[in-house]
C-alpha cells in the first residue's frame, strides 16, 4: 500500500489564507517564541490573537510553558507575527508537523523569522542569561523536516546551508546589543532529539564537535524557513550549564524560570531589531 499523500502545501495556503482574512495587514517579519520566552507577547501592540486550534491544519503544543497562540501585532512602529508556542520533536511530532508553521508564514509572504530558544551552555564562558546569536548549528536530531519527495512549489530538492542564519542580521543584532550594552555572543547550536537531557559524557561530544549550545528546537525550523527562502536570525537564551559543566542537575523548570527572568533582556534587543528591520 502506497502512503497517504499529503498536499503540505494546499494545507499551508489554507492556513495562510484563514489568517490573511483575520487580520488587516500581514507583517513581513515573525518571531517564534522558545521555553519559558512566551511573555515577550505581551510587549506586542495592537495584537490580533489567533489561536493555534482555530488555524486551519495548525497543531496543537502539548508541553507546560508554550502557549498556542499566533499573534499579528507592532512593537511600536514595527509590524510582526509572534508564534507563542512552538512544536517539538520530542513530543512525537513528525518534523514535517514541527515546522509546518514556517510554511505558513511562507505561503503569508514573511521574509525575515527570527527564532527563539532556550538553550544549555556548553562553552565554559557561557552562563544562564547569556545571550547567543546562533552562527551555524549542528543537525543532530538523526532526521531531517526535508526528508521524502520534494514539492518545488515550496523549495529546492538540495538547498544551500552555507549561511542558514544570515550574516547581515546577525550584524544588526551584535550591532543593537552593544548600543543596549548588551553582550550578543555568536555561537554554534547543537540540535538534539531529546526530551532528556543531555548526558555529561555527550556533553563533551558536543563540545569536540565545536557546539557552544545545546537544545531541542530551531534547527528544524531554520532549515523548512531556508528552504521557503525566508531569511532567519535565532537567539538562544542560556537557561543553565549544560550536563555536567557544573555538576548539578538541569530541571525543566529552571530552564522556565531563566526564560522568564531573561525575557526583559531578549525583549529590548527583539525590539530594536524589529524597528532595525522594519526600517532598515
Ligand atoms: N539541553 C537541551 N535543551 C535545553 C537545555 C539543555 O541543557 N536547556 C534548555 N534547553
Amino acid at each position: 500500500m502506497s502512503e497517504p499523500v499529503i498536499d503540505l502545501a494546499a494545507r499551508a495556503a489554507e492556513s495562510a489564507l484563514f489568517i490573511k482574512r483575520s487580520v488587516p495587514a500581514v507583517p513581513p517579519l515573525a518571531l517564534v517564541l522558545g521555553s519559558g520566552l512566551n511573555e515577550l507577547a505581551e510587549g506586542v501592540q495592537d495584537a490580533t490573537v489567533i489561536p493555534y486550534r482555530d488555524i486551519p491544519h495548525f497543531p496543537v503544543p502539548t508541553v507546560a510553558g508554550h502557549a498556542g497562540n499566533l499573534l499579528v501585532g507592532r512593537i511600536d512602529s514595527a509590524g510582526l507575527i509572534v508564534l507563542q508556542g512552538r512544536f517539538h520533536y520530542y513530543e512525537g511530532h513528525p518534523l514535517e508537523v514541527v515546522t509546518f508553521p514556517m510554511r505558513v508564514l511562507q505561503f503569508l509572504g514573511v521574509r525575515t523569522v527570527i527564532l527563539t530558544a532556550a538553550t544549555g551552555g556548553i562553552r565554559a564562558d557561557l552562563r544562564p542569561g547569556n545571550l547567543v546569536c546562533l552562527s551555524d548549528h549542528l543537525n543532530l536530531i538523526g532526521d531531517n523536516p526535508l526528508r521524502g519527495s520534494n514539492d518545488t512549489r515550496l523549495g529546492t530538492r538540495f538547498p544551500d546551508m552555507t549561511e542558514v542564519y544570515s550574516k547581515k542580521l546577525r550584524a544588526v543584532a551584535r550591532e543593537e546589543g552593544k548600543r543596549l550594552g548588551i553582550n550578543v555572543i555568536p555561537g554554534v547550536y547543537a540540535c538534539l532529539p531529546g526530551p532528556s537531557y543531555e548526558t555529561p559524557a555527550e556533553i563533551r561530544m558536543l563540545q569536540a564537535l565545536g557546539a557552544d549550545v545545546v537544545g531541542m528546537s530551531t534547527v528544524p525550523e531554520a532549515i523548512v524557513a531556508r528552504h521557503g527562502g525566508m531569511d532567519v536570525l535565532a537567539f538562544a537564551l542560556v537557561t543553565n550549564s549544560a550536563a555536567g559543566v557544573l555538576g548539578t542537575p538541569i530541571s525543566h523548570k529552571e530552564v522556565l524560570d531563566a526564560g522568564k527572568k531573561a525575557t526583559p533582556l531578549l525583549g529590548k534587543v527583539l525590539r530594536r531589531v524589529a524597528l532595525r528591520l522594519s526600517d532598515p
